[in-house]
């Protein structure tokens, strides 16, 4: 089958009041995979529709590495973005699978379930201060950003009386202008030591774990709270403000939840499925036949998670933001090997604060109406570009 190949966005691609405006909020309908050029400038096939992209998460024949990392076919030319699929091949599903077996079991929903008293009790904290505020006052420096780093701190053990060093140390390496990684260095030097004085006293957390219940060294485990913590902050802050300008965009859909609190995981669900933005970079380990094509080994796939969740054949009405949405298996988290572990931890995080905002500030609203928020649509999935200034009565 001959393919025309086209420039197109990807749906994070597109300024998010897209996806805030119902009616430029667009169901999917359209070829499963299509021949695109990426913003590097290289060629790959873009998946859009929910059953390719879920069979795709389950199908070893795509993997994160490419042979030939220096050749390699890319999305973004960002070097940032393409950490995703920087791994020796081989090296690389190692490191996976190891990574999965040592972190599975202290983030099952059932073990979360645990740390949801203490989410309830630093989110209380934290709106009692935010409330105390001058108005107008920034939900995402103020609540969204503060809040997600407290928490992964908490499940990881870092020190209360270390937080602030924390997230400083988190910010510099997140920053541009790390070029040098002299951030990185910084902060994987700090997880570093944090690992050694858990193992010489241990406490009930996620590093003392890691370094008391396996054969991993200080620097194993330093690499692997920096990845969680880089994993979880962007994406869970982003989701947050997002999820607020939704409910905040639709005031029939935001006192329904109001009005019933039982709504409210459901209500998260939908903020995930309709604001989850991130496409996925894989390369085929051999050639694919899939949606009428063939995708030919060492060729870049782009699991497209945003259409995925307007897919018309895999959700009723997908361009309508419904807070009772019931099933709702959005893709947001990704699926199958490559599900995202921090889930059941973003979802407990996005219910406690939301069910507290609606009763404790329930006038909260953006200072601009919804759809004028800025944002920046960044490779990594875009966020808001700085500030998301509010108010209430
Ligand atoms: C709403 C917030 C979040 C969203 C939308 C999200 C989304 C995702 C997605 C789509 C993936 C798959 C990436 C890929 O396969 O290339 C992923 C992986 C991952 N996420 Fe999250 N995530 C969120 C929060 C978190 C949190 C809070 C943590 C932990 C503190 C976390 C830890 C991880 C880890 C460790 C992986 C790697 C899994 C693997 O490689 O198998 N995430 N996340």
């Amino acid at each position: 089958m001959t393919t025309t190949e086209e420039r197109v966005l990807l749906a994070s691609d597109e300024p998010f009041v897209r996806r805030l405006c119902p009616h430029l909020r667009e169901p999917y309908d359209g070829p499963p995979v299509r021949r695109i050029v990426t913003p590097a400038g290289d060629h790959a096939w873009l998946v859009s529709r929910y059953a390719e992209i879920k069979g795709l998460l389950r199908d070893d024949r795509l993997g994160r590495s490419h042979p030939d990392p220096g050749r390699k076919p890319q999305y973004a030319g960002n070097p940032t973005y393409d950490l995703a699929t920087a791994a020796d091949h081989g090296a690389g599903d190692k490191f996976h699978h190891d990574l999965r077996k040592v972190l599975q079991p202290h983030f099952a929903a059932r073990h979360m379930l645990h740390l949801r008293p203490k989410v309830e009790e630093l989110t209380a904290g934290l709106v009692e201060a935010f409330a105390a505020r001058p108005r107008p006052a920034d939900l995402h420096a103020g609540l969204s950003a503060p809040l997600t780093l407290l928490v992964i701190c908490e499940l990881l053990g870092v020190p209360v009386g270390e937080r602030e060093q924390c997230a400083a140390l988190v910010s510099r390496m997140g920053g541009v202008a790390d070029e040098q990684g002299d951030g990185t260095a910084a902060f994987f030097g700090y997880l570093r030591d944090l690992a050694a004085r858990k193992r010489a006293a241990p406490e009930d957390d996620v590093i003392s774990r890691l370094v008391t219940g396996n054969d991993v060294t200080d620097e194993q485990v330093g690499e692997i709270a920096m990845l969680l913590l880089f994993a979880g902050i962007g994406s869970t802050v982003k989701q947050i403000d997002y999820g607020f300008l939704l409910l905040a965009n639709d005031p029939a859909q935001r006192d329904a939840v109001a009005a019933d609190p039982d709504l409210v995981p459901r209500a998260v669900e939908e903020m995930l499925r309709v604001s989850g933005s991130l496409s996925l970079p894989r390369y085929a380990r051999e050639d694919i036949e899939i949606g009428g094509v063939t995708i030919g080994e060492d060729e870049l796939v782009l699991l497209d998670l945003a259409r995925a969740n307007m897919d018309v054949d895999a959700f009723d009405c997908p361009a309508e933001f419904d807070v009772g949405r019931a099933p709702n298996r959005h893709l947001t988290f990704a699926h199958g090997a490559w599900a995202c572990m921090g889930a059941p931890l973003a979802r407990i995080l996005m219910q406690v604060l939301f069910t507290r905002l609606l009763t404790r500030l329930p006038g909260l609203r953006p200072l601009v109406p919804a759809a004028e928020v800025a944002t920046t649509d960044a490779p990594l999935g875009g966020g808001l570009t700085d500030e998301l200034l509010v108010t209430w009565y």
